[in-house]
């Protein structure tokens, strides 16, 4: 009777698993603020990913963990670079797996800055011209969601002409639109060795003391073309996912990010809290606010629970 009169539903197909992808063979690297999660190498991704679609979760996010950096982040736009040979391997052996990147250059810079740098300040709109590099190098592999992640200004409208013009007008764009500077992306930034070297993102990641900004910046990445847009991080922001929502009536979408599930994971691991209640209750709770589908770690974890209804 409750499942009759039930509000909101929660299936595998509502998640995306992010993963890690490395160079090198036959690598997995664990992270170690991150339980159950590893940096691989692209056989070990590929094998990881249809696990991923074998538990009934539809999309993957690619993260690139790279040694070799440099000011620009070149390696973030390299036709041969390991965010490009993975979506080349994934879409091969798994071509309806749908396959998002994220579009940023932390993980590519010396500095660990979302941008290109002068005189210490990100340059705003140098950095948009590298971000349309990184997207078009990412849809001639094959992706078919790039997810820019930087929070430039006009980075969107960029990268959507830029796409068109070298045709590839069918390939999606999820924006970060509302990305806070949150103390929670902590096990990520070890995940991808991209901490800022100096200072910090707040010069162009959101004040969590705002939401009307939030609501502007997600208006604005529509207006520029972005066929859906993020909030992130998600459970201490459920009012930004549902004013989003509301006011734009566009996809939205949730990115329980690192800092929040490795809490899960150390209090589960503590037997502090029942894990999977706790897991899948913050998840229906990003769908009760409104987000269409979420990013999680735990997908493919969750996706077993909900398959086994238990
Ligand atoms: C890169 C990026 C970050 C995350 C996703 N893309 C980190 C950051 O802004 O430092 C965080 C993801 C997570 O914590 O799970 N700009």
């Amino acid at each position: 009777m409750r499942g009759l009169v039930r509000e909101t539903s929660l299936t595998a197909g509502d998640l995306i698993q992010p993963m890690f992808v490395r160079t090198g063979a036959e690598l997995r690297e664990p992270i170690s603020s991150l339980p159950g999660i590893s940096r691989l190498s692209i056989a070990e991704l590929v094998e990881e990913a249809g696990q991923v679609k074998a538990a009934g979760v539809p999309a993957v996010l690619l993260f690139g963990s790279t040694s070799e950096k440099d000011e620009a982040g070149s390696g973030a736009f390299d036709d041969e670079g390991v965010v490009q040979m993975a979506v080349r391997a994934i879409k091969e052996t798994h071509p309806e797996m749908v396959v998002v990147t994220d579009v940023c250059l932390c993980g590519y810079t010396s500095h660990g800055h979302c941008g290109f740098l002068r005189d210490g300040e990100v340059d705003n709109d140098v950095t948009v011209e590298l971000l349309s590099k990184v997207a078009i190098s990412h849809a001639e592999a094959g992706a078919d969601i790039v997810a820019p992640s930087d929070m430039m200004d006009g980075r969107v409208g960029s990268i959507r002409y830029q796409l068109d013009e070298e045709g590839h007008p069918g390939v999606a764009i999820l924006s970060y639109a509302a990305k806070y500077q949150s103390a929670f992306y902590g096990p990520f930034r070890e995940a991808a060795d991209s901490a800022p070297s100096s200072g910090d993102r707040s010069g162009y990641q959101l004040d969590p003391a705002n939401s009307d900004e939030a609501v502007r910046e997600a208006l604005l990445d529509l207006e520029e073309g972005a066929d859906a847009v993020m909030v992130k991080p998600a459970g201490y922001y459920l009012d930004v996912v549902e004013r989003i929502k509301k006011e734009t009536g566009a996809p939205v979408a949730a990115y329980q990010v690192s800092g929040e599930y490795s809490m899960l994971k150390a209090a589960a691991a503590n037997g502090w809290i029942d894990e999977r209640a706790a897991v899948l209750e913050s998840l229906v709770s990003m769908r009760r606010a409104g987000a269409d589908f979420i990013v999680t770690y735990y997908a493919r974890e969750a996706a077993g629970w909900l398959s086994s209804g238990t």
